[in-house]
């Protein structure tokens, strides 16, 4: 399979499987316990369905959307997420350029592997700072501190790990960073030896966001160590409420579930809330985003910008989204394949892809602009 045979999220994934090797593909594509959550987040688009208007004059359409004050051109941004540059060498710098291109909104993690700075110098669309909050109070501070020069746009507190999920698939390959692979894992990464070459004849893995801060290189710390030992369990509403102050500027919670959690979020001035089980990585089991989506917009859509990831894989996911009040959508393993796959033009196919469908859903909706979209549009069976 090539890149121009990918037509959807199935088909990326695919290709990202047959170049990735075993441990990594796991780690983008496993999730929590049983992995019910991250079924549910897709299905979960299917107990609905859209309704068209007819004969309303679609020639021109205008995906663009505002969010925490950022002019988006289309309603689907890339969602932070930690690792890139193990996924292909280009990792963050692929992704960013490519969102670029598309004019939306992308984000660089605390766990990413190219500095937030050099992101926010190259390129002109928003950018997301994923953060979480550490033991370390000087360290939040420091962080915090280090993305307001940089000139990030939004500040995007994870708040659904506070302590790591149970993701199975990682603990029988060994996925941890650095790397200390069962037997099982070693097998799988000689199976794989072009990523092998492509990493090792490549600029270094670094996490540049952390590595100031934190040894990651001593002893095994896994992503759920990092979660465990370095992540502070006992963060509460009020310790949020004073880095939203120290902030002053758009800040949004990840992970938000609950009407009144996000009530308490509008409360401590915050400017967005995405509503995440994130990707069904962290509590399984949990509801999803999407079921949960017209709750919470009732209650405070219109105090604070409500934003919902985890199981977009569609253009019409993205419709049925924004039909509810969602103000756009974020997608991780929606470019992640992609990126593994293909590197930026990869990624470039897939948003292309996304935009193509919106549209062409948008016309068939009969719609030329996001704002037509309403609860009207949709019946649930
Ligand atoms: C994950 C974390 C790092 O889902 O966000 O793996």
């Amino acid at each position: 399979m090539r890149l121009t045979q990918c037509h959807n999220f199935q088909d990326f994934r695919t290709l990202a499987r047959k170049r990735l090797p075993g441990p990594i593909f796991n780690y983008i594509d496993g999730a929590a316990d049983d992995e019910v959550t991250y079924r549910a987040n897709t299905s979960a688009f299917d107990r609905c369905d859209l309704l068209p208007s007819v004969l309303t004059g679609v020639e021109e359409v205008d995906m663009s959307v505002t969010v925490m004050g950022q002019k988006l051109d289309m309603p689907i941004y890339c969602s932070p997420t930690a690792l890139q540059r193990l996924f292909h060498h280009q990792g963050e710098r692929a992704v960013a350029a490519a969102a670029e291109k598309y004019g939306t909104m992308f984000g660089v993690s605390s766990l990413g592997t190219v500095s937030l700075e050099e992101m926010r110098k190259k390129h002109k669309t928003p950018q997301v700072y994923q953060f979480y909050f550490h033991r370390d109070r000087g360290l939040n501070k420091a962080m915090m501190q280090r993305a307001k020069e940089a000139g990030v746009d939004v500040m995007m507190l994870t708040v659904d790990s506070i302590t790591g999920g149970n993701r199975e698939r990682d603990k029988r390959t060994g996925f941890s960073i650095p790397f200390r692979l069962t037997l099982g894992g070693m097998i799988q990464f000689a199976m794989k030896p072009m990523w092998g070459i492509n990493y090792v004849t490549h600029e270094k893995f670094r996490l540049p966001q952390l590595e100031e801060h934190v040894d990651m290189g001593g002893g095994a710390s896994s992503i759920g160590g990092y979660f465990s030992e370095m992540l502070d369990p006992s963060m509460n509403w009020d310790d949020v409420a004073e880095m939203v102050a120290d902030w002053d500027g758009q800040f949004c919670l990840k992970g938000i579930m609950t009407a009144e959690d996000a009530r308490r979020a509008v409360d401590i001035g915050c400017t967005g809330i995405v509503l995440s089980n994130h990707g069904g990585r962290q509590l399984d089991g949990s509801r999803t985003p999407f079921d949960q989506l017209k709750e919470i917009v009732d209650a405070v859509g219109d105090d604070i910008d409500v934003i919902m990831d985890s199981g977009i894989q569609r253009g019409t996911h993205v419709l049925k989204a924004l039909s509810l009040g969602a103000k756009a959508v974020g997608g991780g393993r929606f470019y992640l394949y992609p990126l593994a796959a293909a590197g930026q033009k990869g990624v470039e196919r897939a948003l292309g892809l996304m935009h193509a469908e919106i549209e062409r859903s948008m016309k068939l909706m009969g719609v030329t602009s996001l704002d037509q979209l309403s609860p009207e549009n949709l019946r649930f069976r």
